[in-house]
């Protein structure tokens, strides 16, 4: 009979929760020129003077997040007994992506009760309207835009970094804005109007060490574990195999070798564990990722799959390209021009799934060599999740394979092995 997961007695966590990109932990490590810096940004309110603005960059899970959410609580609690009315709003640019939208975020979080419709009104009404009541209630506002890269225009930031432009009464508005972006090609482009928005403030946050990952995770341990699970070298081995120093990729490592364990019966947490998870994690995020794209970029990295199989290290833009126009056509979707083919590689190459590094070939002059960062079986499998691509298994016994029913590797208690178990859709 099948043992339900719920019943089932579990040796290795106690407080799972530790491991969670939602966990706040009490000690930051490695980052104390960082809190330091944001400190300083808050500072002058202490002072009775306004914030000042910076810009913070850094790959992804080197603690942007978690160093400024550490210092405004610091802030709130220094100032509690203050007659200061500080106020920290958090917007996410992905979701608030114009002007209007950041606007009306901030007027619902200081005066939750307004009721001003959410659309429909002009960008100076909207304004006019937060002028008010940041002025009337004397508010120091923080503005956090997290993934500022994909922001429409930037003309938000002008706007919130002139406030004194709009003042109208006696009161004078503060506010202090911080960006956050994780995108470093973002850095290259940056216009120099964004820069002096910011006071020409910016914080880089550099990949942490190893060791540094070592400590991070160390002070999980005993809050997220039973004692004596985390065997030696395990939360080393999270460390390495968390490629660009990134804290959350080693926590979540971390976390599916613990539910390997668990899932095994184990008493211990091995280094085994540990490379079985890395390679959870990493299909996991590949499939996050291609899921994401567009259907042309798609079609553009099959493309590119298909084409690295035949001419492999030696792959040109060209070649993808031959690849992509009988993909497209066989698929009946419109056929991208020459441009457009070579501008959704050099998305591909920015998010990592491939490297299309600019080479001299004497034969074919400049042109850019293509390789694939992932395993190709992840990445195929990963690509015929999108049912639209499905015509094209007909087309290579290679992709034939790749668009395989989905399995999955299930612990066969009686076997006492791992089995490949098909997953039904
Ligand atoms: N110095 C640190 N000490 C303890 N935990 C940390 C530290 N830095 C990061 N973490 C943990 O690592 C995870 C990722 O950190 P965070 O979310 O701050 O990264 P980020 O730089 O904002 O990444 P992204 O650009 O993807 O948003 C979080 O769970 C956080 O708690
Ligand atoms: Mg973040």
């Amino acid at each position: 009979m099948r043992e339900s997961r719920l019943t089932k007695k579990d040796n290795i966590f106690i407080n799972r929760f530790a491991l969670s990109i939602n966990y706040i932990p009490e000690q930051l490590i490695g980052r104390d020129d960082e809190i330091d810096e944001i400190e300083s940004l808050v500072e002058p309110i202490l002072s009775n003077s306004e914030p000042k603005n910076a810009l913070v960059t850094g790959l992804t899970g080197v603690g942007k997040t978690v160093v400024i959410e550490h210092v405004m609580s610091t802030l709130l609690d220094v100032t509690k007994d203050f007659d200061l009315n500080i106020k920290i709003v958090n917007i996410n640019c992905k979701q608030d992506n114009t002007d209007n939208r950041i606007i009306v975020h901030i007027i619902n979080d200081i005066d939750p009760n307004n009721n001003i419709p959410k659309q429909g009104l002009s960008k100076s009404q909207y304004l006019d309207y937060m002028w008010e009541i940041l002025s009337k209630e004397r508010i120091i506002l923080i503005a956090i835009l997290d993934e500022i890269h994909v922001l429409k225009s930037t003309d938000i930031l002008y706007h919130l970094s002139r406030p004194s432009q709009f003042k109208k009464s006696d009161n004078y508005i503060f506010i202090g804005i911080i960006g956050i972006s994780n995108d470093i090609s973002f850095l290259d482009n940056i216009e120099s109007s964004i820069l002096s928005s910011f006071g020409e403030r910016h914080l880089i946050f550099s990949p942490y060490r190893e060791e540094q990952l070592v400590e991070i995770l160390k002070n999980r341990v005993p809050i997220a574990f039973k004692e004596g699970v985390v065997m030696d070298g395990v939360l080393e081995l999270c460390a390495k195999y968390s490629d660009h120093g990134d804290a959350r990729t080693a926590l979540e490592i971390l976390d599916a070798a613990g539910e390997m364990a668990k899932n095994e019966n184990c008493d211990t947490i091995q280094p085994g564990h540990v490379k079985m998870a890395y390679n959870k994690v990493n299909t996991d995020a590949l499939f996050k990722l291609v899921k994401e794209l567009p259907i042309q970029t798609k079609i553009v990295l099959i493309s590119t799959l298909i084409a690295n199989k035949i001419h492999f290290n030696n792959t040109t833009t060209g070649d993808v390209e031959n690849q992509y126009k009988v993909y497209a056509e066989h698929l009946g979707i419109e056929i991208l021009t020459r441009t457009s083919i070579s501008k959704h590689i050099t998305k591909l190459d920015t998010i990592g799934v491939i490297d299309a590094s600019i080479a001299t070939k004497k034969r074919m002059g400049i042109t850019r060599i293509i390789t694939i960062n992932f395993d190709s079986e992840e990445l195929g499998r990963a690509l015929f999740q999108d049912f639209r691509l499905s015509p094209l298994a007909l087309q290579s016994s290679i992709l034939k394979n790749f668009a395989k029913p989905k399995t999955k590797m299930l612990w066969d208690k009686d076997q006492c092995r791992f089995v490949e178990c098909v997953i039904e859709n």
